[in-house]
């Protein structure tokens, strides 16, 4: 299951974060701005409690998240995306999981996992701008299903058709929002046309 947001907000800013030219300050400002459009739709049914507030004329019957939100960046890109997500949700907790891509087979190799207990139970929103081949995203659900985690949604940038169907072959459960799903992998395994690497884009180390 899958959902491009095709506002043209996020579409804008798309254009902008992909550019070649956009250096890293921008491009964080750019990674915050679009996690937080499609986060908006991400969190669309959460769910929510019935509350009571006074306003200055009368009482009012409002809705306030009720959810338990755990946040998982998949170091170390997906960190670019938490200000973007927290500025929505600042009450969510947030968990890390470490992988990086091993350069030569393009699989994942685990070296952090921190979660807190509450991703058992809670809804927990994986983060990270690239899903490429895949197995980044699908390496992060098998860790949080090992904890218990059922409600699992993954937000990204961009994907393609290869990575979202090998984890629509491996967690068929699992809804991922993505800004673009674009056309193909390279030889490289890198997104193409993508934004490059995201984490030498964030931070500047390219
Ligand atoms: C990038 C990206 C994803 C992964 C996507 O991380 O942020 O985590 O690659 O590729 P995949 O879908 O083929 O697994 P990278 O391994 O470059 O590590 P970094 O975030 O530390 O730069
Ligand atoms: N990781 C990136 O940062 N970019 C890609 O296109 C693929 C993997």
């Amino acid at each position: 299951m899958y959902e491009e947001i095709r506002h043209p907000c996020v579409q804008h800013k798309l254009a902008l974060i992909r550019d070649l030219e956009t250096g890293h300050k921008k491009f964080r400002e750019l990674a915050t701005e679009i996690t937080m459009f499609i986060c908006y739709e991400a969190l669309k049914n959460v769910r929510v409690k019935e509350v009571e507030v006074q306003t200055p004329v009368a009482a009012a019957k409002c809705h306030m998240i009720a959810e338990d939100i755990v946040v998982v960046p998949i170091l170390r890109a997906g960190v670019g995306m938490l200000d973007g997500i927290l500025s929505l949700v600042p009450s969510a907790r947030v968990g890390f999981v470490g992988l990086y891509r091993d350069e030569a087979t393009k699989e994942p190799v685990t070296y952090y996992q921190r979660l807190p207990p509450q991703a058992e139970n809670g809804m927990c929103i994986i983060i990270d701008p690239m899903l490429a081949t895949g197995g980044s995203t699908v390496a992060a659900i098998d860790i949080l299903k090992e904890k218990g985690a059922a409600n699992i949604v993954v937000v990204c940038i961009v994907t393609c058709p290869e990575g979202l169907q090998r984890v629509e072959d491996a967690h068929p459960d699992v809804h991922i929002y993505a800004a673009s799903i674009d056309k193909e992998l390279n030889e490289k395994k890198y997104i193409v046309p993508g934004l490059g690497d995201a984490g030498d884009r964030l931070y500047g180390t390219s």
